[in-house]
């Protein structure tokens, strides 16, 4: 039936006037293709919210990129509802039309408002190679995205280039940075769409800066393939972009604690003299990273033994009191003939290096001297470059690995990458080989570099949670590996930009993001230090790192009151873990980010302050001061919505509070409408809290949260091994009602029961009640809270705060 109305409807429409290019219009039973002259377009429906935008200016359309969308996607298709007129077709949340004289598009949504429309300015055929593609940009629309760009999260009137470069000393106004994430979300009246442009090539994104009415975006080379996510929350815009691009993986829980780097902490004596430093001072720690001097000479998969003369004995005595160690392990391979230099001779023999145009190996100097770069382009190579891992993983017990320097750079090379001509093999499967040029590949280099790894860490051990951090990455590479911000500056004004830099990651897929905390570059004061600690301790990615010959970035060095205040941050975040742990495993299968901007919550809200504060997960609303000074500062709340203070459980006013930057630790708030699961503190993740579980209750509207567990290692959480547990809560006539779901999973949890506190309570209850029993409680008048045990509600129960 489709088939055949595809065939009736194939539309020759008239020529416009001035012989322009004859144009066809043919409806399919996925969307619709425009011939305009030798052009095509052409929108398929993928499903009812994601279409997928293709056109060449000849010939027939290229099949598109391996990289970033999932492969499940290839081949995708929904029916759609034709126009009558032919020029377009309706899925059931959007409808498409396109003009077959210019080829725009115009987006609209079921209930008939233009979400996107076409402007000129775009072509198919830019002079040298490439496309552009205009639309309209009403004045009062935001844009976010792509990836780790700095300065602030609205992009509006900025435009960027996208190329991974390794961009040491960078600045707010720098770019490109270290990733390309070709992706953004525009923001208009509260109602968002999602736009990925499925291009490698240098591209750009112009988001109204050329010209104040439209965003244009495109690419050097090869010829646009785009898709449009709907939303209509920015949450669905990324759950769609995320089901489209994947999911990150959830990481092992000791990635969530406080990781300690710098480059490099050596001999081993010195690794093991930080780890005690944390414990004799009680701040808690469960990382320490080895960065490129626990190498031979910087090789690669290499232990320097005299440096680190029993690297698996030491950590296993870092193990043994819950600090694990991650190492660093660069893409680049020493070139090293005849050394016995395993990695060097199994890539040779396995034809796994980048070639120059001449077909010559292509070497270039890095870290180790003269290097030899992996073809991460071949699914093969890919799979020999995870084999490499196997000592360091399973034989010297090194937890997780760090994949640095993968743009790539070259520090000898063009440009200080590997020149544009060399040459990739693109060998995927499902996929037709070809060479490519470096200048096509280059964008995906890091991102497959850590593919390479993670898949590698899992054929290794299978049963095991891995954790890879990289630094380059493309859209899709939050599906392998964490991220961080690179290079950055021990500065006041680094640290103001750290908030923005992770939310935009978050807002494009990169839920796992942490930036340098002190700042890689410089020495930061000790007041620097402990409110970058302070703010660090609300991120997703909590580590600490360095470059050499900066002054000491560990939490414990320094005056007693600094450290005291670094402690007290890292100990809240350690007791929050359950709650932070939960927004983790949610961002791993629904790609909402574990730290929010207030937009992404309250999309009405507008984007007042956005780059200043922001949540971590759905409740906690964190307020950094926006610099060193100590004048009081406002915070700007949704209009409309309630909010607690976190640490005195007092209800705020509506609207906008005055803070001051002198209060103990980072103002925290918590929205009403929420449950907070808080476990007793403990030292390291190894460590199982022992006694209960704290509930902290916030009533409000759509008052719920979640409580989740496992082994925190392992991936037996997949079959069953885990426990969820949904905990709401709701004012009626006669209480406030605790309502606890049955758990879900068969993990058995460290705690007890449950020790709850009720916010924002007005007068003693005159009882509580756990079903039929009643329960002792406490009223505090002072700070409204009412606070009771309860045991361990694994079947599910209600209990009421009789009124
Ligand atoms: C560059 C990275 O960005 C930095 O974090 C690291 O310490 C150095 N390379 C040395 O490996």
């Amino acid at each position: 039936m489709h088939r055949l109305l595809r065939l009736l409807l194939l539309v020759a429409l008239p020529l416009p006037p001035g012989g322009a290019a004859a144009q066809s219009v043919q409806a399919r039973d996925d969307g619709i293709e425009v011939e305009r002259g030798t052009a095509t377009l052409r929108v398929t429906a993928l499903d009812d919210a994601i279409l997928r935008i293709q056109a060449v200016p000849q010939g027939r359309l290229p099949p598109g990129e391996p990289w970033a969308v999932l492969p499940e996607w290839r081949g995708r298709r929904v029916s759609v509802r034709p126009d009558a007129g032919g020029a377009g077709f309706a899925t059931r949340l959007l409808h498409v039309t396109v003009d077959p004289a210019t080829l725009r598009l115009g987006i609209g949504d079921a209930a008939g408002h233009t979400l996107l429309a076409g402007a000129e300015g775009g072509t198919l055929d830019v002079p040298g190679g490439g496309f552009r593609i205009c639309q309209h940009s009403p004045p009062d629309a935001h844009y976010m995205g792509l990836g780790d760009k700095p300065g602030p999260l609205d992009r509006r009137g900025r435009a960027f280039v996208n190329w991974n470069t390794d961009a040491y000393a960078w600045q707010e106004s720098t770019d490109p940075l270290y990733k390309d994430v070709p992706f953004f979300m525009a923001l208009h009246h509260g109602a968002a769409y999602g736009v990925l442009l499925d291009s490698t090539w240098r591209s750009f994104f112009d988001f109204a800066a050329e010209r104040r009415d439209a965003v244009c975006f495109g690419g050097e080379g090869g010829s646009p393939d785009w898709y449009f996510i709907a939303g209509p929350s920015p949450k669905e815009v990324l759950t769609n972009y995320t089901a489209l691009t994947g999911h990150m993986q959830l990481p092992p829980l000791w990635a969530l604690g406080l990781q300690q780097s710098r480059w490099s902490y050596t001999p081993q004596a010195r690794v093991e003299e930080v780890a005690a430093g944390y414990r004799a001072t009680r701040i808690p720690l469960d990382a320490i990273w080895l960065d490129i001097d626990y190498q031979d000479r910087h090789r690669p998969f290499t232990v320097d033994r005299g440096a680190f003369p029993d690297l698996p004995g030491m950590v296993r005595r870092l193990g043994a009191a819950g600090v694990r160690v991650v190492a660093i392990a660069d893409l680049h391979i020493a070139d090293l003939p005849y050394a016995g230099y395993q990695p060097y001779d199994t890539g040779l023999a396995g034809r796994h290096f980048v070639r120059g145009a001449d077909g010559a190996l292509f070497v270039g100097q890095v870290w180790p001297g003269a290097a030899l770069f992996p073809d991460f382009a071949r699914a093969r190579t890919r799979r020999w470059f995870g084999s490499l891992y196997r000592t360091l993983y399973l034989d010297d017990g090194i937890a997780g690995f760090w994949d640095d320097m993968n743009e790539p750079v070259v520090f000898d090379g063009p440009d200080k990458t590997l020149p544009l001509d060399a040459v990739h093999r693109v060998q995927e499967p499902g996929v037709a080989p070809r060479l490519a040029t470096h200048r096509e590949i280059h964008n995906v280099y890091g991102m497959l570099n850590a593919e390479a790894t993670a898949a590698g860490l899992a054929a290794l051990a299978p049963e095991r949670r891995s954790f890879v951090l990289t630094r380059a990455t493309f859209a899709g590479g939050q599906r392998s590996a964490a991220v961080w911000t690179g290079d950055n500056s021990a500065t006041w004004n680094h640290l103001r930009l750290s908030t923005p830099q992770l939310l935009s990651l978050g807002l494009s897929g990169f839920a796992l993001a942490g930036d340098d905390i002190g700042g890689f570059r410089g020495s930061p004061s000790a007041r620097l230090l402990t409110r970058w600690i302070e703010v660090g301790a609300f991120e997703p990615l909590f580590r600490v790192h360095s470059e050499k010959g900066s002054a000491a970035h560990e939490a414990y060095e320094g005056a007693a009151t600094e450290v005291a205040r670094r402690r007290a941050a890292i100990a809240e975040r350690y007791r929050l873990m359950p709650y932070l742990y939960e927004a983790a495993e949610a961002a791993s299968r629904t790609g909402v980010p574990i730290m929010r901007p207030l937009f992404l919550e309250f999309p009405a809200a507008g984007l007042e302050w956005v780059d200043g504060e922001f949540l971590l997960g759905r409740a906690l609303l964190l307020a950094p001061p926006p610099d060193e000074r100590a004048d009081p500062y406002r915070l700007v709340l949704p209009p409309g919505t309630t909010w607690f203070d976190y640490r005195s459980g007092r209800r705020l006013p509506e609207g906008s509070v005055m803070l001051s930057p002198d209060v103990e630790g980072l103002p925290a708030f918590v929205r009403a409408g929420a449950v907070i699961p808080r476990a007793p503190l403990v030292q390291s993740t190894a460590t199982a809290p022992e006694g209960r579980l704290e509930l902290l209750v916030y009533p409000g509207a759509d008052c719920r949260g979640d409580i989740y567990a496992d082994d925190g290692v392992s991936r037996a959480y997949r079959s069953g091994a885990f426990l969820r547990q949904h905990v709401a809560c709701e004012r009626a006539a006669d209480g406030l009602h605790l309502i606890f779901s049955a758990r879900q999973g068969r993990y058995v949890p460290w705690w007890q029961g449950f020790d709850v506190v009720v916010f924002g309570e007005r007068a003693a209850p005159a009882a509580v009640r756990n079903g039929e029993a009643a329960v002792a409680a406490r009223f505090d008048a002072g700070d409204g809270t009412v606070r009771f045990g309860l045991p361990d509600l694994a079947a599910g129960g209600e209990v009421v705060l009789v009124r």
